[in-house]
Parts: C-alpha cells; sequence; structure tokens
C-alpha cells in the first residue's frame, strides 16, 4: 500500500487566485440576473452562502483525499470550482457549465498539465451524479463525498432553522425540520464510500441527533410527525 506523492502543479498563491476569481464569478452571477423566478431572498440562493458552502467544501475534499490517497490538488481544485455556475445556469446543466467555466480559467491561467485540467473538468463535470458513486474515480468520490457532507450536521441543521424563519414557519416545526437533516445525513452516510467520509458523515449525524432529542426533551409539546404547510414569504 502507498499513496502517490506527486509535485503540486497549483500553488498557494494561484489557489488564492482561483478562490478569488470563484468569489467574483458568483458575485456577477447574481448582479447580472435580471431578477426573475431564482427566490434569491433564499441564503442558499446567494453568493456568500455559495461561495461559504465552496469553501466548506474545499476543506472536506481536502481531507477526504490527503486520508484516501487522491490527488488533494484534483480535488480540492475541482471542489473550489464545482458550483462557480450554480447561480447561473440552470440545476440540471450546472455541472457541465461548471467543468467549461473551470477549463477556460485553467487554460488560460499559469501553466497546469493538460491531464491535471482534465481530471478536474471530469470531477466538476459529474458532480451531480446521484448514482452509485464506486465507479468514479477517487478524485470525484472526494468531492460528492465533501459535498454531501456540508448539508449534514450542525450546519444543515443552521440552515433548515434559517429556512424555516424564510418560510415563515412557526418554531413548533423545528423537530420536524431537524428530522430531515437527520434523514438526510443517514442518506449521507449509506451513500459515502470511504472511511473518512462515513466517520464525519457518522460525527456530525450524532449533533444533530443530540440536537432533536434535546429539543423534543425542552419541548414537549413538539413532534417530529407534525407537518405544518409552508407559507411562503416574498423577497
Ligand atoms: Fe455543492
Amino acid at each position: 500500500m502507498g499513496v502517490e506523492i506527486k509535485g503540486s502543479p497549483v500553488s498557494d498563491p494561484e489557489f488564492e487566485e482561483m478562490k478569488e476569481f470563484v468569489h467574483e464569478y458568483l458575485t456577477a452571477s447574481v448582479q447580472n440576473e435580471d431578477g426573475g423566478g431564482r427566490m434569491r431572498w433564499y441564503p442558499w440562493h446567494s453568493a456568500d452562502y455559495r461561495y461559504n458552502h465552496i469553501l466548506n467544501v474545499v476543506d472536506l475534499a481536502e481531507t477526504i483525499a490527503s486520508r484516501e490517497g487522491a490527488d488533494v490538488d484534483v480535488a480540492r481544485v475541482a471542489a473550489l470550482f464545482h458550483d462557480i455556475a450554480k447561480l447561473d445556469a440552470d440545476q440540471e446543466v450546472h455541472a457541465e457549465e461548471g467543468a467549461r467555466v473551470a477549463r477556460e480559467y485553467l487554460e488560460s491561467h499559469g501553466d497546469f498539465p493538460e491531464s491535471f485540467i482534465d481530471e478536474v473538468c471530469k470531477s466538476i463535470e459529474d458532480h451531480s451524479y446521484q448514482g452509485d458513486i464506486s465507479s468514479l474515480s477517487k478524485e470525484t468520490r472526494c468531492l460528492i463525498e465533501a459535498d454531501m457532507l456540508d448539508k449534514v450536521g450542525a450546519n444543515g441543521t443552521a440552515l433548515m432553522l434559517l429556512r424555516m424563519g424564510y418560510e415563515a414557519r412557526t418554531h413548533m416545526a423545528a423537530a420536524e425540520m431537524v428530522d430531515r437533516v437527520l434523514q438526510r445525513g443517514k442518506d449521507a452516510a449509506a451513500r459515502v464510500e470511504s472511511d473518512t467520509a462515513n466517520d464525519i458523515a457518522h460525527r456530525r449525524l450524532k449533533r444533530v441527533k443530540w440536537f432533536s432529542e434535546w429539543l423534543l426533551d425542552e419541548v414537549p409539546e413538539m413532534d417530529t410527525e407534525k407537518t405544518e404547510s409552508p407559507r411562503r414569504q416574498g423577497p
């Protein structure tokens, strides 16, 4: 068994420059929009949320890749660009569009090996794959696992509670909504392949479980089953 050590094709200043590009691209996507239909008032449709999610995914992908012996540079650059087109392309094509933007950037900045660019773009293109991830490259698996893990755990719970406010739900719906995060965490734990992602998924799942138990303990009237129809608020 051995981990292949490769010379890093991406320096720290180059990575910082990429981060800046991604942040600016997301901000411009929101500004250029003609105002219609995307529910920008939803926090996760904002450039700031999306960029923060991307940074979390970069961090998780780096951790998983380094522990699992995947190419850390491919995983972190793919993670950085994976949702770049999320705010200006339709959901169904945002992965392909993101790969296109990444390729354009990587081919016109620095001197990155073609094989590196191909691997990064392939991972971005495949990151919204919904099937069994065991057939994908190690780096793509790291990205998909990292992407799933950012939506579960304490951060996933915070976002879900925030969403309740935007949907004008009362706090009595909290147990039901947290239960959805718990379910999402269980789905993520069942889908991840690597030991590292599995460990992180279970650690995060435990946090949501605790929160849910504390909530039900403190508010006996609360129910995980109760469904309330949301009243959506406009911007
Ligand atoms: Fe994502």
